[in-house]
């Protein structure tokens, strides 16, 4: 059976009607205000919203948010549960459809079971670590060049700055440093796709946000179709060049439909987190400048001279860095909840929930329990030693997931992050005035409102 047959034949198995609130009166919770649910409570403060209803109700909670009654799964042991799925009670790719469904079909967080299996194995090729060399020598030069631009000695933005930057990375390890002049066309149609995935306004009228989404996927599409032979033919070390070369299980090539489709959906999802995690991870180091000489000490530590790029045989060495941006993500997870639709009837705490239900846990809440992580505001990288670690439940700390649909581009990240590591802090030293405190939008990605004002001063 072809990969394409097996996903129609799957989805339609499971596919329902999301289950009424009425069948759900079992479970604790309300329906919040007459039309809108939660919604508006949701967007304006998940983590309180959460934290609240968690109070008043426990670890299993129903409310309604966007048109739609879903069951909230509280704790490291509700995450092992539906992101480990043993028993393929979750879908995935019903879950994240509200939001990604239409920007991003058939990405690999839209797709489920036996055929996500298939797809994931496909992609892997890009993910090991003959590519991913080559994307940290694009990486080391693009943030050398863009880390060099940063102003020191006045007020700066960080975010805008690092989501540009985040952004210019992903053109040369992704498409490849020859793009030539559809560059900066390629990178606006991305954008327009990533801040529509999250738009209010669901439907793409002229003029919306999600307009502009479609009409940026459309350009993305024909680009991307246009590329795939030329990048067939001769090759090339960015991502996109090494979807075009892989193969399923058989040998036979990935369709040009599924390489359009992994590639806008991996984009998509490395930008924003790359983007959010940089962003908090700074901010924790200009605020605790004790724990940014440590982390300044261990990089310098690796002993490069001024134009030698970072080999990533050395990455391992980054330890405390690690732990530093680990701890930043605690804090901050770029991915707050985890949706899922269950498409079989399960239990939880006693409770039977129906297939049907839309189903979240939540990395965020998880993150902040005090008896797992005492004293939860505080920022403490320590917590992520070795020791730590091994006696904490394995799903306390969630920011990539876990089960099969487990971030693959995690190590990715570390990566990044550890190279933006290097060369901002042997640079600069950052700092942030002793009363600021930003404001932080929680979700759907967390970034500060004010854009985390900052200053730079050299080392
Ligand atoms: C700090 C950065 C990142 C964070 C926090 C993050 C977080 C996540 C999370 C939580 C999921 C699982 C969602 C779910 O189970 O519903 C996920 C999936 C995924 N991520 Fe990431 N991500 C990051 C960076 C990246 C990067 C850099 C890439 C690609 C280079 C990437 C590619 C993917 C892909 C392809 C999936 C889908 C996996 C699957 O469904 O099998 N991510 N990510």
């Amino acid at each position: 059976m072809s990969v394409q047959m097996l996903g129609a034949r799957h989805r339609s198995a499971y596919d329902r009607k999301p289950t009424p609130s009425s069948a759900l009166a079992h479970i604790p919770g309300d329906d919040g205000w007459p039309l809108v649910g939660h919604t508006l409570v949701l967007l304006s403060d998940p983590k309180g919203f959460v934290e609240r209803r968690a109070q008043r109700y426990g670890p299993i909670y129903r409310s309604r948010a966007f048109g739609q009654t879903n069951v909230s799964l509280l704790g490291p042991e509700a995450n092992e549960l539906v992101l480990l799925d043993s028993q393929k009670s979750f879908s995935s790719a019903l879950g994240w459809d509200v939001l990604l469904g239409r920007l991003f079909p058939r990405g690999l967080m839209l797709l489920d079971f036996d055929e996500h299996r298939l797809h994931r194995r496909a992609l892997s090729v890009a993910f090991k670590s003959g590519p991913m060399q080559s994307y940290l020598r694009q990486l080391d030069t693009g943030i050398a060049k863009g880390v060099a631009q940063w102003p020191s000695g006045r007020e700066f933005k960080f975010y805008p700055a690092i989501k540009q930057l985040t952004l210019d990375l992903a053109a040369t390890s992704f498409l490849g440093a020859q793009l030539g002049s559809e560059l900066d066309s390629v990178k606006l149609a991305f954008i327009e796709m990533v801040a529509a995935a999250i738009a209010v306004i669901r439907v793409p009228f002229p003029g919306t946000q999600m307009g502009r989404g479609v009409r940026g996927r459309a350009l993305i599409v024909e680009y991307f179709n246009r590329q795939i032979p030329l990048r067939r033919e001769r090759g090339g070390d960015d991502l996109f060049s090494q979807l075009c070369r892989a193969t399923w299980e058989d040998g036979s090539l990935l369709s040009n439909a599924d390489i359009v489709d992994h590639m806008s959906f991996l984009m998509m999802a490395a930008h924003d987190t790359l983007t959010s995690s940089l962003t908090s991870f700074v901010y924790r180091l200009a605020a605790n400048p004790l724990w940014q000489e440590k982390v300044r000490e261990e990089v310098r530590g690796l002993k490069l001279a001024a134009d030698e790029p970072l080999a990533f045989s050395r990455l391992d060495e980054l330890a405390l860095t690690e732990m530093a941006f680990k701890e930043a993500m605690r804090l901050a997870p770029p991915v707050p909840s985890l949706p899922r639709r269950a498409v079989r009837d399960f239990d939880f705490l006693g409770y039977r929930i129906p297939a049907g239900t839309g189903v979240n846990v939540n990395p965020l809440y998880t993150h902040y329990m005090p008896e797992i992580w005492p004293e939860p505001e505080r920022y403490d990288p320590m917590r992520f030693d070795a020791d730590a670690t091994r006696m904490r439940h394995k799903f306390a700390f969630a920011p990539f997931g876990g089960g099969a649909h487990m971030c693959l581009g995690l190590n990715f990240a570390y990566m990044q992050a550890k190279c933006f590591t290097w060369h901002f802090l042997n640079k600069f030293r950052v700092s942030v005035t002793s009363d600021y405190r930003p404001g932080w939008k929680m979700w759907p990605i967390p970034y500060p409102r004010d854009g985390l004002t900052v200053a730079l001063t050299p080392v």
